[in-house]
């Protein structure tokens, strides 16, 4: 593979792969090669190879698929380091009018063809950003005594908001709902085996149309039993920079294919600095912004908020209106959630949202109450309360949302190989 050619110097190899490019100059054809592992120019000459495989060099269109022979050679001026004296040329598959060319193409366009377009130099390196990632992820927490532990997707009931459900028919049952997060489950998880985590697809009925949301997106979730938010905000902060450092460290080709400037992500590293909702609120008062107490940060106020440090921030207590049924209220103020959301620097809002959780039986059952959530839906969650309730945290991390920070994007549609949006669902 085009990644392991270093070993290769003075040899002769063969390698297949597909016509990522190509040019030529009089009696040289440059042929650039892709094989997933990275680029490679091939370079025919006129005089060495039979005319048959000249014409051939020719001849064929871009995203042609290809078998090339020849003798490897260093060659710091050309991608990869290394170039190709090539001999032979063999044919897989010829293709012609390849619709993705190397000159720009606007993005609905590329998304049209998100199959082919996954084939280009940026996409491969995002793609294997998110593999990385997602080794990073489990990695630090199977590495640390949790347990994976695969929460259903079709759900009796809503987890974040019944706005957001996509809803289908189940059978003779009733209606069942994508799955907006694994997180009860996953207390059940922690009730039963103590440190859990669940990595899988999530969905919300968005109806917006931003460059953070996504219908489908994957979401892990950490849920640690006899942990307070404190204990949260610790596991969360040690994750982040576990996670950012590996990509880091393991990544760096990418990254520069990707141009990201890694100045600020060198900085996650722990302590992260917290601050509470009051806290931020007064962020925002200062910087001129007309900001109700009680409010839901919007995407310009994380960005405000966020600015004013130089890694990832942790807003935590928030009002307790804005906030999911299931958080436990701050005993030092009724008002507030014991929640928490991790802001990412550079304007890439909200990374994380976690909180601790209402332990107590009869508290949390007037809160499903009070979110006209069905009682009986969630009389299995009740169980957790009624049988050896214990104080318990845990948070969630959109990978995407991650991915898009981490690679420096402008919108988190790049970051999943077959992206669901609000006005898209193909290819
Ligand atoms: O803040 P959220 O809604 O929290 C939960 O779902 C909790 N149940 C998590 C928990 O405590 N176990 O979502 C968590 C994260 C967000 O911070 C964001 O990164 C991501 O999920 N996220 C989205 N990513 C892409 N598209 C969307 N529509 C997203 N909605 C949330
Ligand atoms: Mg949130």
């Amino acid at each position: 593979m085009i990644k392991d050619l270093s070993h290769f110097v003075g040899q002769e190899v063969t390698l297949k792969g597909w016509l990522y490019n190509k040019r030529s100059s009089g009696k040289i054809k440059f042929l650039i090669l892709r094989d997933g592992t990275g680029l490679l120019q091939c370079v025919y000459f006129k005089g060495n190879v039979s005319d048959e495989v000249f014409d051939m060099a020719d001849r064929i269109g871009q995203e042609s698929s290809i078998e090339v022979t020849g003798k490897v050679k260093a060659e710091p001026r050309s991608p990869g380091g290394y170039e190709l004296d090539a001999t032979g040329l063999k044919i897989i598959s010829e293709a012609h009018d390849y619709p993705i060319t190397p000159k720009d193409h606007g993005v609905e366009f590329l998304m049209d063809n998100r199959h082919l377009w996954l084939r280009s130099s940026r996409q491969v390196a995002i793609m294997r950003i998110r593999h990385r990632l997602v080794k990073a992820i489990r990695d630090f927490f199977d590495g640390r005594g949790f347990t994976l532990m695969d929460p259903p997707i079709l759900t009796p009931a809503a987890c974040e908001g019944t706005s957001t459900l996509f809803e289908t028919q189940y059978f003779d049952i009733g209606k069942a709902y994508l799955t907006q997060s694994g997180q009860l489950y996953a207390e059940a998880g922690a009730m039963a085996l103590g440190k859990v985590y669940t990595f899988g697809p999530t969905f919300r009925a968005e109806k917006s149309k931003t460059r953070r949301h996504l219908t489908e997106f994957w979401m892990v979730e950490p849920e640690v039993a006899f942990a307070d938010l404190n204990d949260d905000m610790d596991l969360a902060e040690e994750f982040l920079e576990y996670i950012v450092q590996t990509i880091l460290n393991e990544r760096e080709e990418e990254l520069k294919i990707l141009e990201r400037d890694t100045t600020l992500l060198k900085n996650v590293k722990r302590p992260l600095p917290r601050i509470s909702y009051d806290e931020a609120v007064e962020i925002l008062k200062k910087s001129g912004n007309k900001f109700g107490w009680g409010d839901d940060f919007g995407a310009p106020d994380e960005t405000v908020i966020s600015s004013q440090f130089d890694r990832p921030v942790m807003v935590h207590r928030y009002p307790s209106v804005v906030k999911a049924f299931y958080m436990k209220r701050d005993p030092e103020n009724e008002k507030l959630a014991l929640a928490v959301d991790v802001l990412a620097p550079e304007g890439y809002g909200e990374i994380i949202g976690g909180s601790q959780r209402e332990d107590d039986f009869d508290v949390l059952l007037s809160r499903i109450k009070e979110h006209n959530l069905p009682q009986e839906a969630f009389e299995w969650y009740l169980d957790l309360r009624r049988y050896g309730s214990v104080p318990h945290s845990g948070f969630g991390l959109g990978l995407e949302r991650t991915l898009t920070w981490i690679c420096g994007l402008e919108h988190v549609r790049e970051t999943i190989p077959f992206p669901r949006l609000i006005y898209r669902n193909t290819p």
